[in-house]
């Protein structure tokens, strides 16, 4: 049975799809299954993991009915466009609205190790969707001033959902993400997080580099595009991996880690 992980934030911009794309490219390396859903209607994991955008049925039509799940997957990527904002508003008038992804996942996750779904910044209907469908919480945080605020709202909602909908829910953890542990507030929002949230707080960050857009702009993983940024990535999935106690995921991890540490690509 596959493990499912939300990612989530309250804030835009923390750094959310980044961390799905990429920790999916970092799965499927060392042979993990890995289905990435995209449930924000900017669509952007779609266009990262470079889903042709007139691709079709997608996660809007598996959410209102329209189409299973099996047919909305794409290369092992559910993607979503414009039409996600529209199925969240047909699916607020409806029974059972906060279950019907998990419901519609359930049919395909069977052939799945690992289910990443990425959040809209918001955390409204689809946020619980994800909520409920997930075995995990996974919250990504901006090394800024108002992340712990950011991170608190993110928990409450994930309390929710636990209390009420979905009591199998636990939380991975909360990436400190986009940091520049140079500067004072980076550092402050990272002991901040530790002081409150202590081993919840994944030990390491995300350094911010404008290589990330660059990245995106290029549909490349980070891992390929700058292996010596990816390494924070890699060490990020190990820490996710050591959590989720997947250790033939983890030993297998090991190479790329040894690789990308001595400034090699880990496939090269
Ligand atoms: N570590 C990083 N350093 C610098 N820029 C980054 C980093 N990670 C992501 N970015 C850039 O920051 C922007 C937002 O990233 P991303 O789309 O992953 O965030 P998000 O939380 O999914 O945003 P949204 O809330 O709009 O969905 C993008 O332009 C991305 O390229
Ligand atoms: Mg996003």
């Amino acid at each position: 049975m596959a493990t499912t992980i939300a990612v989530l934030s309250q804030k835009g911009g923390t750094g959310k799809t980044t961390t799905v794309r990429t920790l999916t490219d970092v799965f499927r390396r060392i042979g993990l299954a890995t289905l990435a859903v995209d449930l924000d209607p900017q669509g952007n994991l779609s266009d990262y993991l470079d889903v042709d955008p007139s691709a079709e049925p997608t996660v809007g039509d598996v959410l209102t009915g329209r189409a299973k799940a099996a047919d909305a997957i794409h290369d092992d990527v559910l993607p979503a466009n414009l039409g996600l904002a529209e199925a969240e508003l047909t699916l607020g008038g409806k029974m059972g609205r906060e279950l019907t992804l998990r419901k519609a996942l359930r049919e395909v996750t069977d052939g799945y190790d690992v289910v990443l779904i990425d959040c809209p910044p918001a955390l409204g209907l689809l946020t619980v969707n994800a909520l409920v469908a997930a075995d995990w919480a996974l919250l990504s945080a901006e090394a800024q001033y108002f992340a712990m605020q950011g991170v608190e709202q993110a928990l409450e909602v994930i309390e929710l959902a636990r209390d009420n909908l979905n009591p199998g829910l636990e939380w991975l953890g909360v990436v400190l993400n986009i940091a520049d542990m140079r500067t004072r507030h980076s550092r402050e929002a990272y002991d901040s997080l530790r002081e409150h949230f202590g081993e919840k707080l994944v030990e390491q960050t995300i350094r911010s580099s404008i290589a990330y857009a660059e990245s995106a702009e290029r549909a490349l993983s980070i891992v390929d595009y700058r292996p010596d940024l990816g390494l924070d990535y890699l060490l990020v999935a190990d820490e996710l991996l050591r959590r989720l106690d997947l250790r033939g995921a983890r030993r297998r991890l090991k190479p790329l880690i040894e690789a990308a540490s001595n400034g090699h690509k880990p496939d090269a």
